[in-house]
């Protein structure tokens, strides 16, 4: 794996600006740090964490032109927002220039951003590296990076609900992938969890 290690590197270098990469390198040491926490393979964690970000700073038109090149079909809220291709882009990049068959390393690229139910352990690291490595800053991201080195499931919960609920106070469109992966993540870990009631929250229902 060191040659991709290395190969990404170069590759990095040419495609996105020095901020992202200054994030995607805060992104791997977080994501290695949980890794090794919770012992999951490092360079795994590492290759999906370098691979990331790697089209995120690509023109919305060269990302439908590689979507297109690579046989993704977008989806509608894709064709209104482009930039959502970028994990997936990633992925089948991954796949294509190093033969990466490695599921759970694709899935992690391909669904960082949205999120996705059934998420396996390097998803998870990757998810919430992105969301919580040293740049980041904003209330409460200190409580989930600790929360996250000693336990990851609570952790992508709370990182989740951090995420969805800023959604929704900017009022900003939420993916259905990521609607599917707090419905799973409860549904696992809080088997007792209910859905929202049609008198809850709503004055005189
Ligand atoms: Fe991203
Ligand atoms: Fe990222």
């Amino acid at each position: 794996m060191q040659h991709i290690v290395q190969e990404l590197t170069r590759v990095l270098n040419l495609l996105v600006t020095p901020r992202r990469l200054r994030h995607i390198y805060s992104c791997c040491s977080f994501a290695r740090k949980l890794a090794k926490l919770h012992c999951i393979n490092e360079e795994r964690v590492t290759v999906a964490c370098l691979a990331h970000d790697a089209f995120r700073d690509v023109s919305t038109s060269k990302l439908l032109k590689i979507a297109r090149a690579y046989g993704i079909e977008p989806n509608g809220m894709e064709l209104a927002h482009p930039v959502l291709l970028h994990g997936k882009i990633a992925a089948e990049y991954l796949k294509r220039r190093f033969k990466i068959e490695d599921r759970e390393i694709l899935e992690a690229v391909a669904a960082h951003t949205s999120g996705k139910p059934n998420m396996g352990e390097i998803a998870k690291i990757v998810f919430l590296a992105d969301s919580l490595e040293e740049t980041r800053v904003y209330e409460g991201v200190e409580d989930l990076r600790r929360l996250a080195e000693q336990d990851l499931d609570e952790a992508v919960i709370q990182t989740l609900r951090s995420k969805v609920c800023y959604a929704m106070k900017k009022e900003y469109l939420l993916l259905p992938e990521t609607i599917e992966m707090w419905n799973w993540l409860l549904q696992n870990k809080r088997p007792k969890s209910v859905t929202v009631n049609d008198q809850d929250g709503v004055e005189g229902g």
